[in-house]
């Protein structure tokens, strides 16, 4: 069950104590934001402005949400992912005034629900990653496009698909491209993406990766990330790449390099961090 109100839906508003915990354990760990939020809290540069998110429903991104609440936004928020919200933050943010419409493991159908209440608030600002809200705004909710000022879009694949907008003339706004900032993909890109993936393989299956074959598929900045990450674990990494340049750099760092339909024969562990379809589809398999 989900509880809906006017002003949120979420798993289960109960969860917000635990949330909270989890948001001032972040916050303590993010003191450029948090001293951003003193000069909001005092000036209210946001004063006026709504802004429409759709980001990872995370204690990371709760520290964001109220920042800029603290600035004097309008803040709405939905998850840019099915599978990354936590439950018990989207309670914390929902009572802390944050418009949230959030929860683990949404449906296709429930997804767009989601995105489509944020767009609601008629937002001026817009904050996405992946792409899906923007496109979605120039789309089945072009009327919402007259109240948009300018956004910000935060990974490489939701900048590429905007880059291709850009160049047909399709997109009506201007946005940030956050993931251009060096210290986006160099650091959370190729760092961050790096250790998250392993974990996330770790909580699920608890696998031992010392001495497992482990194919990753793209050598960009996650790609570089994972494969450091595996082989620091032990583990006898395999790339695959599209891109010669990329390619031959994995093999000047020291992985062996081949194509997905040899690497399939061999590999026990795979991972595709290539922001495209069909990497490993049922021919490969
Ligand atoms: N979930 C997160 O937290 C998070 C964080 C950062 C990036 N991302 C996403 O991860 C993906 C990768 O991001 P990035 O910054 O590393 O991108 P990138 O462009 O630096 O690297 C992608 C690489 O994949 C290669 N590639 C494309 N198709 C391939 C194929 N079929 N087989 C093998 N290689 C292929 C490309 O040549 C490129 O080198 C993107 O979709 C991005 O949006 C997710």
């Amino acid at each position: 069950m989900i509880e809906k109100t006017k002003d949120y839906a979420v798993k289960d508003i109960k969860l917000a104590e635990e949330g909270r915990n989890l948001i001032h354990w972040a916050e303590d760990h993010m003191p450029v934001l948090m001293k951003i939020r003193e000069d909001f809290e005092k000036n209210k540069p946001l004063k006026g402005l709504t802004l429409g998110c759709c980001l990872h429903v995370t204690k990371e991104t709760a520290v964001l949400m109220r920042t800029l609440k603290a600035g004097g936004a309008e803040v709405a928020l939905c998850g840019s992912n099915p599978l990354s919200t936590n439950d018990a933050v989207a309670a914390a943010l929902a009572e802390d005034g944050i418009f949230v419409y959030a929860w683990r493991g949404v449906n296709t159908d429930e997804y767009y629900w989601c995105v489509d209440k944020v767009l609601d608030h008629q937002p001026s600002i817009t904050m996405d990653d992946g792409s899906d809200l923007v496109t979605r705004l120039h789309t089945v909710r072009k009327e919402g496009l007259e109240y948009v000022i300018a956004g910000t879009e935060e990974t490489t694949t939701g900048v590429n698909r905007q880059k291709i907008m850009a160049e047909k003339g399709e997109l009506k706004y201007p946005i940030i491209a956050v993931n251009d900032a060096m210290t986006k993909h160099f650091f959370d890109n190729r760092y961050g993406t790096g250790q998250s993936t392993i974990d996330g393989i770790l909580r699920a299956t608890s696998v031992l990766i010392s001495g497992k074959t482990f194919v990753v598929c793209g050598y960009g900045w996650c790609g570089k990330g994972v494969s450091m990450r595996a082989r620091g674990m032990g583990a006898n990494v395999i790339v695959t790449e599209v891109d010669p340049v990329r390619a031959l750099e994995a093999v000047m760092d020291g992985f062996r390099v081949m194509p997905i339909k040899e690497a399939a024969s061999v590999g026990d562990i795979f991972v595709t961090v290539t922001g495209n379809k069909h990497v490993i589809d049922e021919q490969v398999i």
